[in-house]
């Protein structure tokens, strides 16, 4: 094996060189493109996002109209998919629905040479005019509604929301607020550099796999409980403590315990190792949506939990504070959405991160196949035995 060194988790390597996203753990700072995080969350928008972090810059009014145009004219899907959805159970999760629909994409679609860099800007357009209306129509037929087509007269959240929450009968009346937060909150899930469904992505598409291929494995990536899928989990957990099975103590004591691998899930990260800079920002948006919806128990289970793990040892020894997915879920709820459609949220956001590193990693010269070695704690050579001797 060489000079090879274990390294589980990757937690010291870096895999490659990266120009998108800044993180600093210990201050807690997160930049895309150099840009503050709650600059670009107060005063952008999720499509000015995308284009930034596809593209490097932010766009001119004219770029961003020309953006904003091209993502209009691709979002309806193709009838044949809409079929695609008719396969799979009513109950099914969405989240390998959309990892499904999206490598259907790449049989609908000719553009997948990815060193054709128009076929790439096609891709890459179609991927992010499509996936919140592939994600509204997979909540659509969990609950056997019919499909809204897409209006174009709208942006791509408020689209999104009509899709989701709207019928074809009725006119849908969008609430600026929710779509404000909607889309603030997409901006804050927008890219976070190497993490396990990023490197995903990038791990994918050094095989020269397509870009469909390569971001639908990254959405499978993000559906694990210690990643995306965790803002499902946060809930589930505040539930189960509202429906007293048991009370924040005995909760708590059970995670320092490490009872039954019981998490404090929505607490910790990999990098952060203060406050997560985009839950601060989450926290700020679910106290405005939860007092517009009315007070909600979940949200002081919430925070009540946070308390208690801020000031307690075990918590500070190990530097775990609130990260992104802790708060998230309950601003959903109040939204509408049902916990399984969170992490598909989550992904709509990831998008545009997946694919600008992905764009990155196939435009950067240095990129080699990823084929991480191993040390082999196997057994050393021994004799085949026979079926009748063993
Ligand atoms: N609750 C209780 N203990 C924890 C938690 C937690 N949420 N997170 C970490 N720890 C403990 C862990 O048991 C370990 O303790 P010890 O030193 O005694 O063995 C110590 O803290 C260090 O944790 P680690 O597991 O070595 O840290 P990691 O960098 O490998 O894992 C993590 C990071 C995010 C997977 C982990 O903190 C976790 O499982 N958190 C809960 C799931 C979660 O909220 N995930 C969302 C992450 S942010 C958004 C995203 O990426 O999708």
């Amino acid at each position: 094996t060489g000079n090879v060194t274990l390294d589980v988790g990757f937690v010291n390597t870096a895999s490659c060189e990266s120009d998108i996203t800044y993180i600093d753990g210990d201050q807690g700072i997160l930049r895309y493109r150099g840009y503050p995080i709650e600059q670009l969350a107060e005063k952008s928008s999720f499509v000015e996002v995308c284009y930034l972090l596809i593209y490097g810059e932010l766009p001119s009014e004219n770029e961003l109209e020309e953006f904003e145009a091209k993502i209009r004219r691709h979002t309806m899907l193709h009838e044949d998919l809409k079929a695609f959805f008719n396969g799979f159970p009513r109950d099914a999760h969405p989240m390998p629905v959309l990892s499904s629909a999206v490598s259907a994409l790449g049989t609908f679609y000719q553009d997948l040479d990815p060193f054709d860099p128009e076929q790439v800007e096609n891709s890459t357009i179609r991927l992010l005019a499509k996936l919140p209306t592939i994600a509204a129509y997979a909540h659509k037929k969990s609950l056997g509604q019919p499909f809204l087509y897409p209006d174009n007269s709208l942006t791509l959240t408020e689209n999104f929301l009509r899709m989701t929450f709207g019928f074809p009968a009725e006119p849908y009346e969008l609430d600026p607020e929710i779509v404000k937060a909607l889309d603030q909150l997409f901006i804050l899930h927008a890219d976070h550099e190497q993490n396990c469904s990023t490197s995903t992505v990038r791990l994918v598409g050094s095989s020269q796999a397509t870009l469909y291929n390569s971001i639908s494995a990254g959405i499978h990536a993000l559906s694990g409980p210690l990643h995306g899928g965790a803002n499902q989990a946060v809930l589930e957990m505040l539930t189960k403590i509202k429906n007293a099975e048991y009370d924040t103590d005995t909760f708590m004591k059970k995670v320092k315990d490490k009872e039954d691998g019981v998490k404090l899930m929505g607490f910790g990260h990999r990098v952060y190792k203060s406050y997560d800079p985009r839950a601060a920002i989450v926290k700020e948006t679910a106290h405005t949506v939860l007092e517009k919806m009315g007070s909600d128990e979940l949200m002081e289970i919430a925070m009540k939990l946070e308390e208690i793990a801020l000031a307690d040892d075990y918590f500070v020894e190990r530097k775990l504070y609130p990260n992104v997915d802790f708060y998230t879920g309950l601003i959903y709820t109040a939204m509408g959405f049902q916990p399984k459609m969170f992490t598909v949220l989550f992904a709509i956001g990831r998008l545009p991160g997946w694919i600008a590193q992905w764009r990155e990693m196939i435009n950067d010269p240095k990129t080699k196949i990823g084929r991480p070695r191993q040390i082999y704690t196997g057994y050393t050579e021994r004799d085949y035995v026979a079926l009748d001797q063993r």
